[in-house]
């Protein structure tokens, strides 16, 4: 897919997401963003950049982990996201929080900015991850780290139907490699191929909890990358990928609500404490 349109799909999509992504999901991912959060070992004092923040579910706890002394530069290409987790910094008095719309693969920042580069749940969407993962490593100091995470293989998500749903219905894929990352050995060699050193990753399985139906369609296609095309489709073609994705996720029924297994991959990687300052 040509790039610039996978972009234009992401950034559109995630506009449209914003009423729903923390209702939808805030609980069901909290167990993969504290995991990066414990990993990453934030410190007070630290520069942090946090890449497709979305509305700051990451971004606001590393705030309060590096305060007072440090700062956090949240990034996301939508720029309703961008505008929300603005809202929430100004609401939560974060002076030391800053939030810009950017493209991961693109960062407008100096290289050596921040110690540390978070990407929670980011570079699935984005058309070269590679690129971005070679501009976290860019924009990190010397002996900088990064910690990302991102969904794990196809066949431990129950929710992964949702993309054959949606793609059968609309001219092209929503998220064309979006479990290549969380295959194998995928995102280790993506972070050792940037440069990164001590590349370490870790696959775990946590269950995600939806408390009807609704909730579970609502964070499906309102909630993510999908929801600029479910804008589009009609009452018709709604009703059927609905009962279709309900079909899918039915297997793991809980009472009223489903627990729907969801597996992630972490990564947390040095850059090169002797490279020199200026240049690799
Ligand atoms: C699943 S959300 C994750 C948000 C947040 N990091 C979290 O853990 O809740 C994915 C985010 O990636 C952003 N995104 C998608 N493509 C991007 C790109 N190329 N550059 C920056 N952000 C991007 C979306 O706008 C969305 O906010």
């Amino acid at each position: 897919m040509n790039p610039d349109f996978q972009r234009r799909i992401q950034r559109y999509g995630w506009d449209k997401a914003v009423p729903y992504y923390e209702s939808a999901w805030q609980r069901a991912l909290r167990p993969a963003q504290e995991r990066l959060l414990e990993a990453a070992n934030l410190q007070t004092g630290e520069q942090v950049l946090d890449v497709a923040s979305g509305t700051g579910l990451v971004t606001l706890p590393a705030a309060n982990q590096v305060a007072p002394t440090g700062r956090v530069v949240a990034v996301d290409l939508s720029k309703k996201m961008v505008h929300a987790l603005r809202a929430e910094v100004q609401r939560n008095g974060h002076g030391h929080v800053e939030v810009q719309q950017m493209d991961a693969e693109s960062l407008d920042f100096a290289d050596e900015t921040f110690d540390v580069a978070l990407c929670s749940l980011g570079l699935m969407y984005v058309p070269d991850p590679a690129q971005a993962i070679a501009e976290m490593h860019r924009v990190l100091a010397p002996g900088g780290r990064a910690v990302s995470v991102v969904w794990g293989r196809r066949s431990k998500c129950g929710w992964a139907e949702l993309f054959p749903i949606m793609d059968k219905r609309v001219s092209s894929d929503v998220c064309p490699l979006f479990f290549q990352l969380g295959t194998g050995e995928h995102l280790k060699m993506q972070f050792e191929g940037a440069g990164f050193q001590n590349v370490e990753t870790e696959r775990f399985s946590s269950e995600l909890p939806f408390k009807d139906a609704k909730e579970a369609c609502d964070a499906a296609f309102w909630g993510g990358a999908v929801a600029l095309a479910w804008n589009k489709f009609g009452d018709a073609k709604r009703e059927a990928a609905r009962k279709e994705y309900l079909e899918s996720i039915a297997p793991y029924r809980s009472g009223q609500g489903y627990e729907i297994p969801g597996e992630f991959v972490l990564a947390l990687a040095q850059k090169d404490a002797s490279e020199p300052r200026g240049g690799a």
